[in-house]
This record gives structure tokens, sequence and C-alpha cells, in this order.
């Protein structure tokens, strides 16, 4: 099964309707035995711009209580974390917020050379979610992840692939059709012995992982409506830069 983003005039943010979309569709693929890898793709531009800006600020117009992330993103990062099958990632060009935080769930991963992997969440006033908190320093090492967690700045491909996010850099006009390629190498195989070997990978991680979302959540939440985030959100709108001062 091929996912791909498709919204290149908002760079491939994602809204809830999508995060519902992508959520059925890992539903379906972990049931339908038809279904042996997914593969997560963007266009050769753009891989996601993350979460869409203007659905965060409608969820703090409207929000619920405990404060939390919203519900759609919640389910699509449940599936996510506990897919039983491979998941394939092709990223060209930006991947933001949770354009980086999901490849820490996919099981191979493969960059365009105009890639970029950025985690601006303090930089919005939020936390890290995909239980990144705990994925990127346990991958990165404490200090390479506090550069890309508290400063947020961003990872050029080289760099993912030499830490170890990334299996392989290819030119950006190959990169959907390589991976594809790479799936199509896994769908060959026995599916029994995929899963159950994805499944030992992960078993010392998997409860951890669950938990560690739980918490961004309820963090998450909250921080979405302190008044760093409002205004990093209404700078983003407006094309300007925010204004952190006494915050
Ligand atoms: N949510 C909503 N709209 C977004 C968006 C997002 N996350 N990312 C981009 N867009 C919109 C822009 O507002 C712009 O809209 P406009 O045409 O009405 O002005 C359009 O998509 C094109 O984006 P632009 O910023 O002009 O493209 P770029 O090529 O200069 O930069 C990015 C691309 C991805 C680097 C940049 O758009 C960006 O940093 N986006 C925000 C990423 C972010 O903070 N995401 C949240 C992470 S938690």
């Amino acid at each position: 099964m091929t996912l791909s983003f498709n919204r290149v005039a908002r760079k491939n943010s994602i809204t809830a309707a999508m995060y519902t979309q992508l959520a059925e569709a890992l539903e379906l693929a972990a049931e339908d035995a038809a279904v042996h890898v997914v593969l997560i793709q963007g266009d050769a531009s753009i891989f996601t711009a993350g979460n869409d800006i203007a659905d965060f600020i409608a969820q703090i117009e409207t929000p619920i209580e405990p404060p939390q992330l919203a519900p759609p993103l919640m389910r699509f990062l449940r599936q996510l974390a506990a897919f039983p099958k491979p998941l394939v990632a092709a990223v060209c060009g930006p991947a933001v917020g949770i354009g980086t935080t999901l490849l820490f769930h996919c099981d191979l991963v493969y960059a365009g050379d105009n890639a970029t992997f950025t985690m601006p969440f303090v930089n919005l006033g939020l936390v890290p979610e995909s239980a990144s908190s705990l994925l990127v320093p346990q991958m990165l090492g404490y200090h390479r992840a506090a550069e890309a967690l508290l400063l947020g700045e961003p990872l050029p491909a080289e760099t993912a692939r030499e830490v170890g996010l990334v299996n392989r850099v290819v030119p950006p006009a190959e990169t959907n059709t390589f991976a594809l390629a790479q799936a199509r190498k896994l769908a060959d195989k026995p599916l029994s012995a995929l899963i159950e070997t994805k499944r030992l990978m992960k078993l010392a991680q998997q409860s951890a992982v669950q938990q560690r979302l739980q918490e961004e959540s309820a963090s998450f939440g909250r921080m979405m409506r302190a008044p760093a985030a409002r205004e990093a959100f209404s700078a983003f709108m407006e094309k300007r830069k925010p204004d952190f001062s006494g915050l």
C-alpha cells in the first residue's frame, strides 16, 4: 500500500481529516492479508510541512478536556507506533515536525539529497510528539538530539544518514521509485516472518513508546494553549517573526 501526501499548495501540511485518512489506511493495511508493506511518500519537492497550523489554531479555539493532542492525530500515532508490518518512507524536500518524527516509526527510510529533517516544536512553543522525546535521544545521542529538539535545527539528508535516521540518500527524482523497489523486495518475503521479526525488534520498547505518546499528548495539549504557542501560530499566519520576550 502506498500512502502519498498530496496537498502540495500547502506544502503537504497535515489536517485532522488527513490524520483520520492515514489512521484508517493503516488500520486497513494491518488487517488486510494482501498488504505486506506500507510505503509513505511525498513528492520530489516536499515530504510534509507537518501539522497544519490553521488546524492548531482551530483546536485552541474549541479546546477539549483534559488538554491533549487532537484525537485524529493521536489515533494515527498509535497506529503508526504499533503497526505490525514493515513501513518504508521516501522523503524529499522538507520533513517538518511530524514529517520527521513519524520516520522514527518507519523501518526503512530513503531520502532525496534535497531532504531536510526539522523538529521545530520549541520554536512554536510546543513539545515533541510521536514519542520523539524518547526516540530522538536514543538514535542521535543526547547532545545531537538537543540541537535537533531544543534549537530546532534542521538535519540535512547526509547527516540524517550518518546518525541512522536515513538508510540511503539518492537523487530526488529517484527517491520514490527506489523506495518502492525496496518495499517490493520486502513484499516478496514471507509476511509472517517479517511481522514476527519486527515484533521482536520492537519488543523492549513497545510499552515505553505507548506510555511516552500519552505523556507527550498531555504536555502538547497544555503547551498549545499557552501564550508562546499562540504567539508562534499568529506569527506564522501573519508571516512575521514571533516575539517570545516575557514568555
Ligand atoms: N500549516 C499551514 N500552512 C502551511 C504550513 C503548515 N504547516 N506550511 C506551509 N504552509 C502554507 C504557507 O502558509 C503558504 O501559504 P500561502 O501560499 O497562503 O502563503 C504555503 O503553504 C507555501 O508555504 P511557504 O512557507 O511559502 O513555502 P516555502 O517553500 O517557503 O517553505 C516550509 C516551506 C515547509 C519550510 C515552510 O512552509 C514552513 O516552515 N512551514 C511551517 C512548518 C511548521 O512549523 N510546521 C509545524 C510543525 S509542528
